[in-house]
């Protein structure tokens, strides 16, 4: 469902260059769940971004259910994204000043009924509804990283990106996010990056992003 070929991602920095993703080939199918790990700074996030089409690569292409992101006007690439792609940032970025019901509700690709039920399900599920009114400053951090998993997951994507969706949640709750990532509908596709090995189940597929460039690990689970 998501295919990306001959990767590259360079940042440039006044005459120096950061090349952080060279050559990348990747084929993510429906129902993986993909786990991405890998030392600080190796491209995970970078990786994630250019596979949910919020930042374009230096070259190489990403095609979503056939169709290439890099031909589609802006406007078109951010209706597939709001429509078929949650994400879930490893800096939230949720709207301070907003209520946790508004912020979730800016990732709905409609302001309907259907919506508002699906985000107060949400917020039951993850023990926030008394919170749906308090304002993201009022929170604490596990709190607002719950909150942005609900924002990812309200407009019932068909894959769910998330860079690090457990960094500031204890095990218990790690572990449950996790599951509600993998399972929020059936055959959902799942792409995470993460530090913390712990969470993983053995139902991953593993990808190591090391040396500018990705290796499929096969064995159960291995140490980040
Ligand atoms: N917007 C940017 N402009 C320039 N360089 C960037 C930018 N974003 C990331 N980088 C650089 O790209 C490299 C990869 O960063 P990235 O955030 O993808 O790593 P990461 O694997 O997610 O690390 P971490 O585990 O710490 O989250 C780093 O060297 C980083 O400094
Ligand atoms: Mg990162």
């Amino acid at each position: 469902m998501l295919e990306c070929k001959n990767l590259s991602l360079i940042y440039k920095d006044g005459n120096k260059e950061n090349r952080v993703l060279l050559d990348v080939s990747l084929k993510i199918n429906k129902g993986e769940n993909v786990v991405l790990l890998g030392p600080s700074g190796s491209g995970k996030s970078s990786l994630i971004y250019l596979l949910s089409s919020l930042r374009k690569p230096t070259s190489g292409s990403i095609t979503y259910n056939g169709v290439n992101l890099e031909t589609l006007k802006n406007k078109d690439t951010s209706k597939i994204r709001k429509e078929n792609f949650g994400l879930i940032f490893q800096m939230h970025f949720l709207i301070p000043y907003l209520s946790v019901l508004e912020n979730i509700m800016t990732a709905a690709p409609s302001y309907n009924d259907r919506y508002l039920e699906r985000a107060q399900q949400l917020l039951k599920d993850l023990r926030l509804e008394q919170y749906s009114h308090k304002k993201i400053n009022q929170l604490s951090g596990g709190e607002r990283q719950r909150v942005a998993i609900i924002r990812a997951l309200v407009s019932e994507p068909d894959i769910v990106f998330a860079d690090e969706p457990t960094a500031s949640l204890d095990h218990e709750n790690a572990v449950s996010i996790i599951k509600m990532l993998k399972d929020y509908k059936e055959n959902s596709t799942l792409v995470m990056a993460t530090h913390d090995t712990s969470i993983l189940s053995g139902n991953e597929r593993i990808i190591r992003v090391e040396n500018h460039g990705i290796k499929e690990v096969t064995s159960q689970i291995p140490t980040a």
